[in-house]
């Protein structure tokens, strides 16, 4: 998949924006592991035209994290084409919209899956921020706003004609918000609309090499994207390039290995956001790196308390030496 100057190679596997967990020390952990490309979490258009430096700060990356896409949000076509010649000067591979978050505080007020039910202002949002910015700009979105508006076939078309260099769905409306399973039938209408022209990313519930392969088979898309399945499980990328280059499935991490990225990723998000901060962001990642392991929820309550990265480090450790839970 080719966008813009970007050459992802065949079958790329994206990790997705996910606000509050794919902060740049998480971006960094996928791109170690295997993702072709990453996004930053979502940026208020209006936050950033105000030059709020929270959202101004989101928007900040490493080269070691490209390709990056900046996602940006909003539902006024001057803020948003203001806020994408902002996020420009950070020079990103692309810049994306988010025309798919479904939360209250964001949709009420008419921004992200909201413009599932203003098309003409979806569409003419879009072909504000592709003028002003000469990087290329990518949709990010549902299939429609509830079961009896499925709209994703025609509004691809139409973003399309305003300049869009690929587009990447999500198979919920918005109604669904992240409740039932995704429904990809429409992602693969959009993909073989023979009008269709710019690549197709497909999302929604992929969590392994085999079902993957099952939606690039089945729907031809032509890169997939991950988002809940990589919190805690950034080895879901080579995981699923093994499983797709030669029907290999990766064994499971060990405890060690679990240890050394989590620890490697707390180093990085104390990096970025200095030490108090960062203990504090990394709370919500233990839960998933260490899934599953036999008393980790003990182990998780001592972690919360503290406020140093070598006594989180000295705990994790004894957790590998056996000390504490044993290797499992
Ligand atoms: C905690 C959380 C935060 C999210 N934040 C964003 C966001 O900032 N921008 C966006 O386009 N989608 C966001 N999403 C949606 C995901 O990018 C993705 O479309 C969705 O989770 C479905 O993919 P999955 O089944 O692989 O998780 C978020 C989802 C979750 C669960």
């Amino acid at each position: 998949m080719i966008i813009g100057k970007t050459d992802l190679g065949e079958f790329p596997v994206l990790l997705a924006p996910l606000e509050d967990i794919t902060d740049s020390a998480f971006r960094n952990i996928c791109r170690m592991h295997g993702a072709d490309m990453v996004y930053t979490e979502f940026v208020s258009s209006e936050a950033l035209v105000r030059s709020a430096v929270k959202s101004s700060n989101k928007m900040l990356f490493d080269n070691t994290e490209r390709p990056v896409g900046i996602q940006i949000f909003g539902n006024n076509a001057d803020a948003m084409k203001n806020a994408a010649i902002l996020a420009a000067e950070n020079n990103p591979e692309l810049i994306d919209i988010n025309f798919g978050c479904p939360v209250r505080k964001v949709a009420m007020k008419g921004a992200g899956a909201a413009l599932l039910q203003n098309i003409p202002l979806m569409v003419a949002i879009t072909g504000e921020v592709v003028k002003a910015v000469s990087l290329p700009v990518t949709v990010k979105t549902r299939i429609g706003w509830d079961e009896n508006s499925k709209v994703i076939v025609d509004v691809a078309e139409r973003l399309q004609d305003v300049g869009i260099q690929a587009i990447t769905i999500h198979g919920r409306t918005r109604a669904q918000m992240y409740a039932g399973v995704a429904d990809w039938t429409l992602i693969g209408e959009v993909k073989n609309n023979p009008r269709m022209k710019k690549p197709v990313i497909g999302n929604g519930d992929i969590d392994s090499g085999p079902k993957a392969l099952e939606m690039f088979s089945q729907f031809g898309v032509d890169a997939i994207m991950i988002g809940r399945a990589a919190i805690g499980n950034p080895w879901i990328f080579n995981d699923i390039k093994t499983f797709l280059q030669n029907r290999r499935i990766n064994p499971l991490p060990d405890l060690s290995e679990r240890v050394s990225v989590c620890l490697t990723h707390l180093n990085l998000a104390i990096e970025k956001k200095g030490e108090y901060k960062g203990i504090i962001e990394m709370r919500k990642h233990y839960a998933g790196y260490f899934k599953g392991l036999p008393g980790f929820k003990k182990v998780r309550m001592d972690i919360l308390t503290q406020k140093s990265y070598i006594e989180i480090k000295n705990i994790l450790n004894i957790l590998i030496s056996g000390n504490s839970f044993g290797n499992h």
